[in-house]
Order: structure tokens, then sequence, then C-alpha cells
């Protein structure tokens, strides 16, 4: 099965801080470094070095951003007929600190993603979305699609539990988990667990749930799992979630079930935190199976 990505397409600006700003506060950078980013970019880039055939909906400015994202996605092969550009509105921005810990920040200028409208979306393969676009569009498209609907609900936007009805897997993180859920603070595999049956909106829905350095959980029919993250030391966290997203969804295409699937989406965000930036950051298949050799 074909993997389509719905989604956002950036241009990132990193900057390197020691540590991350609090509320008005002003902190100096190191490094500042301009990356092709994205959330719908990321995850398509993702499952494309994963090994999936990935053709992508999203759109751009008629800028120099958006020609270059346009190239650096067809360069991974992605297919890019379905990216539309905008007139009079740039590509979408974002600017992202990220500290010593590799933990960051991020804000983000919609630009284009903001306007990419329903009847640009296609309707074949599993589909991969998240929220950098019109929450509409993406209903549109689960709607319209015969295939599997992944939905990856980050950032955290209420609204867009009305999706989750029309969503076959649905991906979060713990902190998404805890805002859609109305629970607190999620810890652990076991809260996320908990938390993740109430969120499900129907018994056939399966959720997984990113833990960061403690892996990743599912939920689906009455069985659930954890899968340990691989131990290593981040670099920079920037898009690591997108890459677990990205490569979870290469590895259903390919029919894989979500107890073989989790523990290679793991080791491949695992390894995403090892370099700079969210695109050039993914990793490809091979390195993420020689990870995971005993
Ligand atoms: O998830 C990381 C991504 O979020 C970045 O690439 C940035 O563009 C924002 O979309």
């Amino acid at each position: 099965m074909d993997v389509h990505i719905l989604g956002s397409i950036n241009v990132d600006t990193i900057l390197s801080v020691d540590a991350l700003p609090a509320a008005g506060e002003t902190v100096l950078a190191g490094q500042v470094t301009r990356l092709p980013g994205g959330k719908g970019a990321n995850q398509a880039v993702a499952a494309a070095r994963m090994g999936a055939r990935v053709s992508m909906t999203g759109a751009v400015g008629a800028d120099t951003d958006g020609a270059w994202m346009r190239g650096v996605l067809a360069g991974e092969e992605v297919d890019v007929g379905g990216i539309v550009t905008l007139p009079d509105v740039p590509t979408g921005a974002a600017m992202i600190a990220v500290d010593a810990a590799g933990e960051n920040q991020i804000i983000v200028a919609p630009g284009a993603n903001a306007l990419l409208a329903p009847a640009t979306a296609q309707d074949s393969g599993l589909i991969l979305a998240q929220l950098e676009i019109p929450l509409d569009t993406i209903a549109a498209a689960f709607a319209a699609s015969a295939g599997p609907s992944l939905l990856n609900a980050a950032p955290f936007i209420p609204a867009a539990r009305a999706l989750f009805a029309d969503t076959d897997i649905l991906i979060v993180n713990q902190h998404e988990l805890a805002g859609y859920a109305e629970a607190p603070a999620i810890s652990g595999p076991a809260e996320a667990i908990a938390a993740a049956r109430m969120l499900r909106a129907h018994p056939q829905q399966q959720v997984v749930v990113t833990l960061g350095g403690q892996g990743a959980v599912a939920v689906f029919g009455d069985e659930a799992l954890h899968a340990p993250a691989l131990s290593i030391t981040p670099r920079d966290t920037v898009g690591a979630g997108d890459c677990f997203c990205g490569a979870l969804a290469a590895l259903i295409a390919e029919g894989l079930d979500l107890a073989a699937a989790l523990p290679i989406a793991n080791a491949a965000a695992a390894l995403c935190t090892q370099t700079v930036g969210a695109i050039p950051a993914m990793p490809a298949r091979a390195a993420v199976m020689a990870a995971l050799a005993p």
C-alpha cells in the first residue's frame, strides 16, 4: 500500500541555545541553521527513507522557500504532484530553539499551510495527517479515503477531537494525550495506556502514544503493549515524533501490525535525535535495522 501524507511544509530556522528562554526572557543563540521541515514534510521523508512509496498533499508559497521545499521532497522521491503553489502567501516557517540537552521550543508561522483547501486532497492508499493544516481539509480527506486513516494529532488543538471518530490509528505524544483526554500529566507507560483507552473514539481504533525516552505504547481491542525506546543520548529532538509517525505509517502500509512496527519506529525516532534538524535527521531503513540488531 502506498503512503499518502497530508500536511505542512515549513522552512525551519534552528537556533542553538544553552537553555530555552522562560516567558519574558531574552537569550542569545549560538549556531543558526535553516533546514527543511514541517510536520507533513518530515513525515513524508521519514516514510520514504523507511522504504515506502510516498505522495504528499500540501501547500507552499510562490517564493524561493516553496521551490526549495518542493525540490527537497522530490529529491527524496516523494511524489510532489499534490503540492500546490499559492500566490500572495509565504511558505510556512518555523522558529526552533534547541537547548544543550536537545529539548526544543517551536513557533510556527503557517503561511500557505493554513490555506490548503479540501479540494487538493487525494483519496488513495494509507493516509497520514497532522494538525498544521486546516482541520476541514483533513476531515474531507479522511471521509474520501478508502484506505486506513492515521492522524498524528499534533500540535494539540482541542477542536481536532472532531476528527477522531473517522481515524483508524491515532498517534499522540504524552502531553497531547493528557490534553485530549483531559487527564493529569502522563509520566509512564501504565498511565499512558489507561488514558489512551479513555481517549479511544471507537472500538476498532488503535491509539499509539509516544513517550520520548520511555518508548511508545499502543492500545487496540482489549490489548495493550509497551515498546521501550533505544537507549541513546539525544542531541536534537526536533522531528523525532515526526520520524516515528512516518516510519510507523510506512511499516503499517507494508502490512506489519503494531507489535512488530513499534520497536522499529522507536529505533528510527531515536536515531533521528542524533542529527540536528528534522528532514536531514530522518534515518534510512538500513541504519534503523542495524541499530536494532542484537
Ligand atoms: O515536529 C517538528 C516540526 O514542527 C518542525 O519541522 C517545524 O517545522 C514544525 O512543523
